[in-house]
């Protein structure tokens, strides 16, 4: 059923004010200021280094959540791709904690990564949105993202409530490491209530995604550029529309443009740039100018303050609310899906079976 929307994926990315608010409420106590986690999750006191494991827009997430873990919770990260992880065999230091994140929980390299670490690891933990899964099983202790059943082939809304339970399994971290006061704590858990409605008001922005979208879906190559927690959403953002719209996207850590992939930049080239005007807006703005300068379409995807100061000669502006700046992938993820979303509208592909693609990966 897709609620009157034209796709399973629309409904999915609709969803996500509604379902992140799930999530929200599994592990925020009402009216409390802390995160609670069931009984038998790990105590971040006694944990030396943290090693994420995932693929697809599963890892994307993981890579967002180091800049969080380093962050918030001063805890070292690693984070690896499943099936290079298995087969490189590396090995486990003491008190690391092995957490791995699936929306299905059957997704074959993760498991087997999972499997690996079983006997090495200090503790293992599972992020998944399929609490009867494999994956959730065998971790003994999985943390449910409260999602709900995902349809459309491309991720949407299990990537954004991944990210949601990750952030809050970094503020339970900082907690526990005496990284972040109480009172920081309390912080952040209220800029998480808020977010349900600031997600709401980024689904308002659709009508101007699809504008910039119709010109999207005429171009053969897209480039997306983020720096910090923006990086890894621009690499989910590339990933969905490679996926959805089969036009060829590749993200960049924004301040490596300059080590090779400007190059690519001429007038036919759109490039998404994903900037909340944060500590790290002057930069990315340089190394938007340097885009611009080579007559590159440029997508800014920022907030009202950001838009102001980024000035002329954008070809696209995706207003977003002002939220927290450690939150803002959870967000600016609603405009990269959409983005993504209406491209492969505009060119009348099959959006919820992409070709090639299936929706849960049980085979390496
Ligand atoms: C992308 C997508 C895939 C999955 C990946 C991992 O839109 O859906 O990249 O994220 O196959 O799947 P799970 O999370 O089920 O382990």
């Amino acid at each position: 059923d897709k609620s009157g929307h034209k796709h399973f994926m629309a409904k999915e990315i609709a969803e996500q004010p509604q379902v992140i608010a799930e999530a929200l409420n599994a592990y925020l106590p009402a009216g409390g200021d802390r995160v609670v986690l069931p009984e038998g999750s790990p105590d971040f006191s006694k944990i030396d280094r943290l090693v994420m494991v995932a693929c697809g827009t599963a890892f994307y997430a993981c890579l967002t959540a180091k800049y969080w873990f380093e962050q918030i919770a001063r805890l070292p990260v690693e984070v690896d791709i499943a099936s290079e992880f298995r087969y490189r065999e590396p090995p486990v230091a003491p008190r690391t904690l092995a957490l791995f994140v699936s929306q299905s929980g059957e997704t074959a390299d993760t498991l087997a990564a999972l499997r690996y670490c079983t006997d090495k690891a200090d503790s293992l933990l599972s992020v998944v949105n399929v609490p009867e899964s494999s994956i959730a099983r065998e971790s003994g202790m999985a943390l449910p993202i409260h999602a709900g059943v995902e349809v459309g082939v491309a991720s949407t809304k299990a990537f954004t409530c991944q990210l949601t339970v990750l952030f809050m399994l970094a503020l339970k971290a900082a907690a526990d490491r005496g990284a972040l006061s109480p009172e920081q704590v309390a912080d952040h858990v209220a800029a998480l209530r808020g977010l349900p409605s600031a997600l709401n008001a980024a689904l308002d922005e659709g009508p101007a995604i699809r504008k910039a979208a119709q010109s999207l879906s005429e171009a053969r190559d897209v480039l997306f550029l983020g720096r910090g927690l923006m990086y890894p959403l621009a690499l989910e953002g590339a990933l969905k529309l490679k996926e959805i719209s089969y036009i060829h996207a590749e993200a960049y850590a924004s301040g490596e443009l300059k080590h090779g992939p400007i190059a690519l930049i001429d007038k036919h080239m759109p490039v998404v740039v994903m900037a909340p005007r944060d500590a790290l807006f002057d930069k990315s703005v340089s190394n938007m100018q340097e885009v611009l300068a080579r007559k590159g379409k440029v997508v800014l995807i920022s907030d009202e303050a950001g838009i102001a100061e980024a000035g002329d000669g954008i070809w696209a502006a995706i207003r977003m609310p002002h939220v927290q700046p450690a939150l803002t992938p959870i967000l600016y993820a609603v405009p990269a899906q959409l983005l993504a979303y209406h491209t492969a509208v505009a060119k009348g592909t099959d959006v919820d079976q992409p070709r090639n693609l299936a929706k849960s990966v049980t085979v390496e």
